[in-house]
């Protein structure tokens, strides 16, 4: 089979795709589109979008001149014997499918047809409602060619289901493939250039009616636009009760065989080129049969109001957003593409704005797409720490693999209030929420409303006082008493114990307790409460080390000013002591 040229109608995403990746198997392929400036960036070796593998396999395509690519439509189907409409099928205002493109790329092909010799087949690739392939194309190509269809040409309906960001994993191990035919010799030719082309690791084949392959990609990307919106709507539940997940709920069901744990991701919502555009032109087409789907509706309506469920956890994380300084991380509809198109940071972006929010946004990928949305309205941040500096909450939009590296010590150095509202679930709960203020899509509100307890060390030699200098937030610069949180699985004394030599490099012995304090700006949790304990130094030597900056002695009479309650507990102290002294005195 391949001796067969192919040609693509179209080389936006999925055209293109394809065409490289059949280039790659050894086939010949001619790639056409209607806009010379596409066509003179393709030539050139540089793709019109971002999608991984698909720059490399274009540059090898081209040198091998696998791939030649022409602006002229006769010159594609003479020269090939199968043809590939990839042609973009966008919606109209009203959400019906617009089939402008599909109409004039047929019309092409039917004129090319009228001259050329010898049998050409038709695969219509592009999503299109249905009956499209029998009612609207195959007249158009009769009408055009003055040929009818079975004799001289074939043709077939093969729905693509490739991914944006594996699209080239996904042409090379597809799931199945579904081959609605015209007639049984359409779907045997474009069986066999399958066969070529997986040679010998043939995936499972369904070869059925143009208008059951035509149902098969609207019931497939339905169906998982509904998986997603439905564990959105039980994450907007689990928000609500206390200790509550969706990842666990998404994980429990998800095991069930019968439901499967993919595209069970709760977060701000789908995005993309695909799920509204296709299901809002299911939703019109059945309409047009008199048929209600309602649970495609449903699946629009949660996922139209899903991304303002992030600002309404920011709000609760950091009160109301005018005038405050905003950071979007992530702006494209997934990872691993530029694509914006029907993205959720639209929404959210738009939100911000309109609650007079300050807002720097970052995308590894999509900036320069984005530039074209949002205008002058956002700080274009160069970078993640650009982007969360001196920031007062940051929301994730979109779940790149550099975001999910980021530390809860990385929000609390470059922001002014480190708040973080994770709207994809890629932070682990217990350590960002135990570190600094969080919230999470489908997360049970307790979570982050934990009280923190930790313990703190007043430690006297002769007439001095040890403290520690911090290099982080909130005790960055600012003069305190040494301590730290108290892990899970310590008692008080030892891990007080632990802080102080990771902290000062001495080794303590706590001796008794002197209060129980607290001060509601003294961590970016919520209720810290800390004990603060009497203590003597034991052995180890006194440096800085771990997160302090700075540890010294300073004279009681010549203290600095301490941090938030710390100041209070050191003087509560000193006023015990002194109290104590002078009781002493009396009982001398
Ligand atoms: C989708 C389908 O997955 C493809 O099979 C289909 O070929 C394609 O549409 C199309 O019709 O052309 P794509 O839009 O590239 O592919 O991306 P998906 O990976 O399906 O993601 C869509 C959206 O759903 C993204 O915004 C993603 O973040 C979101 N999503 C996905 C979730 O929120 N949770 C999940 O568990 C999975």
């Amino acid at each position: 089979m391949k001796d067969k040229v192919l040609s693509f109608f179209g080389l936006g995403y999925v055209g293109l795709t394809s065409a490289v990746c059949f280039a790659h198997k050894g086939f010949k392929v001619i790639g056409f589109d209607a806009d010379p400036e596409k066509i003179k960036l393709i030539n050139s070796g540089k793709p019109p979008f971002y999608e991984p593998q698909v720059e490399n396999l274009l540059k090898e395509a081209l040198e091998s001149r696998f791939l030649s690519l022409t602006h002229n439509p006769a010159e594609a189907i003479e020269g090939s014997s199968i043809t590939f409409i990839t042609v973009g099928t966008p919606s109209n205002p009203d959400g019906s499918i617009n089939l402008e493109q599909v109409k004039s790329a047929s019309m092409q092909i039917g004129q090319a047809l009228t001259k050329k010799k010898g049998y050409h087949l038709v695969v219509v690739r592009s999503t299109v409602t249905p009956g499209t392939t029998e009612n609207i194309i195959k007249p158009i190509i009769e009408g055009y060619s003055r040929k009818k269809c079975g004799d001289t040409w074939g043709l077939c309906f093969n729905p693509e289901f490739l991914k944006e960001g594996s699209a080239v994993k996904d042409t090379f191990n597809p799931d199945r493939i579904i081959i609605g035919e015209f007639d049984k010799a359409s779907g045997e030719m474009l069986e066999k250039l399958y066969k070529g082309f997986y040679e010998g690791e043939m995936p499972k084949t369904i070869r059925t009616t143009l208008v059951n392959a035509e149902l098969v990609k609207y019931a497939n990307n339905a169906f998982l636009a509904m998986k997603v919106s439905f564990i959105n709507m039980m994450a907007n539940l689990c928000q609500k009760l206390s200790g509550a997940d969706v990842e666990v709920i998404a994980e429990g069901i998800g095991l069930d065989k019968r439901i499967g744990s993919l595209f069970l991701k709760a977060g701000v919502g789908w995005g993309g080129s695909c799920f509204r555009k296709d299901l809002e032109a299911l939703l019109d087409f059945a309409l047009k049969n008199n048929v209600e789907l309602p649970l495609v509706e449903a699946t629009l309506k949660i996922n139209n109001l899903q991304p303002y469920k992030l600002i309404e956890l920011a709000k609760e994380l950091i009160g109301e957003l005018n005038g405050k300084k905003i950071s979007v991380l992530g702006l494209a509809f997934k990872p691993e593409t530029d694509d914006m198109r029907d993205a959720v940071s639209i929404k959210i972006v738009k939100k911000l704005l309109d609650e007079g929010a300050c807002i720097a946004v970052y995308d590894p990928k999509a900036m320069e797409n984005a530039k074209k949305i949002f205008g002058k309205g956002v700080k274009y941040a160069e970078s993640i720490e650009d982007c969360l500096k001196n920031s007062e909450c940051a929301l994730i939009v979109t779940e790149w693999e550099e975001f999910k590296n980021l530390k809860p010590q990385n929000f609390i150095n470059l922001m002014k209030i480190p708040a973080v509202v994770d709207g994809r679930r890629i932070y682990d709960v217990e350590s960002f929420s135990s570190k600094l203020r969080f919230a999470a899509i489908g997360l049970g509100e307790k979570k982050y409303y934990n009280p923190a307890l930790a313990a703190n060390a007043i430690i006297q030699k002769n007439n001095s006082i040890l403290l520690v200098k911090r290099s982080i937030k909130p005790f960055k610069g600012l003069w305190s008493l040494p301590g730290g949180f108290i892990e899970y699985d310590e008692t008080v004394e030892e891990s007080l114990t632990r802080e102080i030599e990771e902290e000062t490099g001495l080794k303590i012995k706590p001796l008794k307790v002197i209060g129980v304090f607290s001060h509601p700006l003294r961590s970016p949790v919520k209720h810290v409460i800390t004990i603060c304990y009497e203590s003597i130094i034991v052995g180890g030597e006194l440096k800085a080390c771990s997160e302090s900056a700075e540890v010294k002695f300073f004279p009681i009479d010549n203290l600095p000013k301490l941090a938030f309650d710390h100041e209070k507990i050191l003087r509560n102290y000193l006023k015990l002591k002194n109290t104590s002294c002078s009781n002493k005195k009396h009982a001398a």
